[in-house]
């Protein structure tokens, strides 16, 4: 198959583009660097069914000639941080809602069918229903991003329904793992190379997050490719656990061999549009017969260990 990954220099995009090529497909990864690695793909080069253009999908004409001939497009370019929204409110909207729109005008003018989005579990903001399934009612946005990733996903629905095509649309809880580039694991890792002895908390430790392992999530995105035939498919993934915050910082101290002092910016929220509880029920993609291989403690060491192998690496690009 010719498949088309937009955000390919990215944590995820990167790791997709392998396991396509790894799978034998043709791929074409499109990414304008402003967060992803060239470094990431070095692997991906190596191998002569790869092309990569550097690109951004606002580039309506350059996006045209890449996605040519590609039967499956998945769309993981956007702007992945939550909490810098409110410093550049257009950002989400260009980045995670024109730029899908694009996507989604390029694949008619090209008779593409197939796509596969990146949304995310910030959709539901603060909702009332724990594990939160895909059906919950929505309640109230709380951050730019998740607004502009649902107006992005409504769009999908819209152009299956309307122009004949399919898509998967998958809602992710944080995703860790090698590769990682930003998160709490980065931020608690950064502050502690500065400053081994203290470490600052944004809130108060216990928000209660879920988390999963990125060949977990990749895992399911390429089971339900296979196995899910709907028009529009929509899946929550993620773990059926959660930990603190602390619990976290617990894993990441011991494995550095650390115990600064911990002090807590205070709250419930760590930023506007953080949500104080995230856990999601995924019971719709077990279904289909995938399950997480990593615990969230296991995928948190997993990353802490590759970050902090990988510091100088582990995104130089990352707003602070
Ligand atoms: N990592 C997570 O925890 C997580 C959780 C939920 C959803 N997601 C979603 O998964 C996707 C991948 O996230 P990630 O963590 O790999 O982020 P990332 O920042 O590592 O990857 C995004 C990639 O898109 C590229 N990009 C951004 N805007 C672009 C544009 N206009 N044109 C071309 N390329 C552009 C960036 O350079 C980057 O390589 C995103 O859509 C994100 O919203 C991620």
């Amino acid at each position: 198959m010719r498949v088309l990954v937009t955000g390919a220099a990215g944590f995820l995009g990167s790791h997709m583009v392998d396991r396509l090529l790894g799978a034998g497909h043709q791929v074409a990864g499109f990414d304008n660097l402003s967060t992803g690695q060239r470094s990431f793909l070095e692997h991906a080069f190596r191998n002569p069914g790869f092309t990569f253009h550097q690109a951004d999908l606002l580039d309506r004409e350059r996006l045209t000639r890449v996605m040519e001939g590609a039967e499956l497009v998945v769309h993981f370019a956007a702007n992945a941080d939550v909490r810098f929204g409110t410093q550049h409110p257009r950002k989400d909207l260009d980045q995670n809602t024109i730029a899908t729109w694009n996507v989604l005008e390029t694949m008619r003018d090209l008779g593409s069918r197939k796509i596969v989005f990146s949304s995310t579990g910030s959709i539901y903001g603060e909702p009332e229903i724990f594990p939160t399934p895909e059906i919950c009612p929505f309640p109230v946005q709380t951050s730019l991003y998740g607004a502009s990733k649902l107006a992005a996903e409504s769009l999908i629905q819209a152009y299956c329904e309307a122009f004949g095509m399919q898509g998967y649309i998958f809602r992710f809880v944080s995703i860790l793992g090698e590769r990682y580039s930003h998160g709490h694991v980065f931020d608690f890792y950064k502050q502690l190379s500065q400053h081994p002895h203290r470490l600052h908390v944004l809130g108060d430790g216990h928000q209660k997050k879920s988390y999963l392992y990125v060949h977990d999530c990749l895992d399911a995105i390429l089971i339900a490719l296979q196995r899910a035939d709907k028009k529009v498919n929509i899946f929550n993934l993620g773990t059926d656990e959660y930990c603190e915050v602390n619990d976290s910082i617990g894993w990441i101290c011991a494995y550095l061999g650390l115990r600064p002092k911990i002090t807590y910016a205070g709250g419930q929220r760590g930023w506007i549009g953080d949500s104080p509880f995230i856990l999601l029920d995924c019971s719709r993609m077990r279904a289909l017969g995938w399950k997480p291989r990593l615990s969230i403690r296991q995928a948190v060491l997993a990353t802490i260990k590759y970050v902090s192998e990988h510091s100088a690496a582990a995104n130089s690009k990352c707003e602070p």
